[in-house]
């Protein structure tokens, strides 16, 4: 395999053979190919497109490139979940203690947040004391004792993803779909659970922007994983507008806390529910998706959700207390300046406005402030007077909070007459 005929046949719309891509991925992740040339192949591929036979090869030489997680010691059949990424999407977090109070081990491998979405290890490392990084045994040691365990990918892990990603995102590579589904699918294989669950986003505050386009995601995932003897199902949801009330990390933190506690928003209470019955209605259980509705429904009412949260976090090392997670100083009240409805609420923007206050990074190296963030109390749809409380901004400074209330204001669109109701959950694919 020389590197420069891989780049070239790409480039010229050809087909790869299985053995020159697979060489390819795995000459780079051995360090034998330089970013340079990797960089023009995935220019190539950008324009060009994968096959689906290409993604497949794509995806396997990924998990091939360094060591995989077994989790056949438990005896039972894990479930893991993942989203492509939204603003206020804490949805793992709340849905991993009510799968495993319903029964069902959840192991899940998570990444950061980059850019305008949050990452899910982010929000854990707001409650003092969690610790993200397990080992692989004492990752499945306590998804065998506790029921749950949601921690960083071990460096191990697919390290192709890990070089091949860093160089899309500086590449501007990183929205092709046939890369994103062998990146996301990868890991998702490499990390050992049978069944697995994903929310494609769509929307301003998402990867895909059309439904068609994150069907097509939808699809080819689904396809990946059958391919690797893995059970997938996709969940395609709305993210023009954040998920929830709170972004920013600890303030997400203690939504997960009040959803567990039976006072969530309705829309994330919505997806964590929806979510819950799709993942227990693929586990070992078997149950159909009534059955698992009802349990999951019961789990939350009884408290027993909330109590395997509390298990979990502790058995990461962390205080569940949500009266210790961290806070922001500065609280600034964003207004309504007229009487309607809330028509739009730009979930890009409040995702960009919140990294700004220092909870979300724009590069790697950068340092999260786990207390900043916002809580939009009105969300698309709701009636409101003048004068009334749109969002609070929890910021660090005064500047920081003045600068960030008019960026909120802004993402606010308010009309005279109420807009059309629009689902969360847009499609189901299996
Ligand atoms: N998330 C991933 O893990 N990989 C991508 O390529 C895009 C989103």
């Amino acid at each position: 395999m020389r590197a420069i005929d891989v780049i070239q046949k790409k480039r010229d719309g050809n087909e790869l053979e299985p053995d020159e891509l697979r060489e390819f991925v795995l000459a780079y992740s051995r360090d034998e190919v330089p970013d340079y040339q990797v960089s023009a192949f995935l220019m190539a591929v950008y324009f060009r497109g994968l096959s689906s036979a290409e993604t497949v090869v794509l995806t396997q030489a990924m998990v091939d490139s360094g060591g995989t997680i077994d989790l056949s010691s438990l005896g039972r059949s894990a479930v893991d979940k993942h989203s492509t990424g939204g603003v206020g999407d804490k949805t793992s977090i709340a849905l991993g203690p009510v799968v495993a109070a319903c029964g069902v081990p959840f192991a899940k491998m998570s990444g950061r947040g980059l850019g305008h979405t949050g990452g899910t290890l982010d929000k854990l490392e707001a409650i003092p004391g969690f610790r993200i990084a397990l080992g692989e045994d004492e990752f499945v040691s306590q998804v065998a004792g506790v029921g749950v365990a949601i921690v960083s990918q071990t460096p191990d892990l697919v390290p192709a993803d890990a070089r091949l990603y860093a160089l899309r995102d500086v590449t501007a590579t990183v929205d092709q779909n046939g890369l994103i589904a062998a990146s996301i699918m990868s890991k998702k294989i490499a990390a050992g659970a049978s069944a697995i669950l994903l929310d494609v986003k769509v929307g301003t505050g998402a990867f895909m922007r059309t439904v068609d386009d994150a069907r097509a995601l939808a699809e080819a995932m689904i396809d990946l994983g059958a391919r690797a003897g893995r059970q997938v199902k996709c969940e395609i949801t709305d993210m023009a507008q954040p998920l929830g009330r709170a972004v920013g990390n600890g303030l997400e933190i203690r939504e997960v806390v009040e959803t567990l506690q039976g006072s969530g928003p309705p829309d994330l209470v919505e997806l964590v529910m929806t979510s819950a019955k799709h993942l227990l209605a693929m586990s070992d259980l078997g149950v159909d998706e009534a059955e698992a509705e009802d349990r999951a429904r019961a789990a939350l009412a009884s408290g027993a959700a909330y109590a395997a949260y509390e298990e979990w976090v502790v058995a990461q090392g962390g205080n569940p207390d949500p009266s210790v997670l961290p806070s922001a100083p500065i609280l600034r009240e964003v207004v309504a300046d007229q009487t309607g409805y809330i028509a739009d609420l730009d979930a890009m923007a409040i995702g960009v406005a919140t990294v700004r206050l220092g909870a979300g990074r724009v590069h790697k190296q950068d340092v999260i402030d786990h207390g900043t963030g916002i809580v939009c109390h009105k969300k698309r749809g709701d009636a409101v007077d003048s004068g009334a409380v749109l969002a609070d901004v929890h910021a660090r400074t005064a500047d920081a909070a003045d600068e960030t209330a008019a960026a909120v204001r802004a993402a606010y669109r308010l009309t005279d007459d109420a807009p059309e109701p629009s689902p969360l959950v847009l499609e189901f694919l299996s």
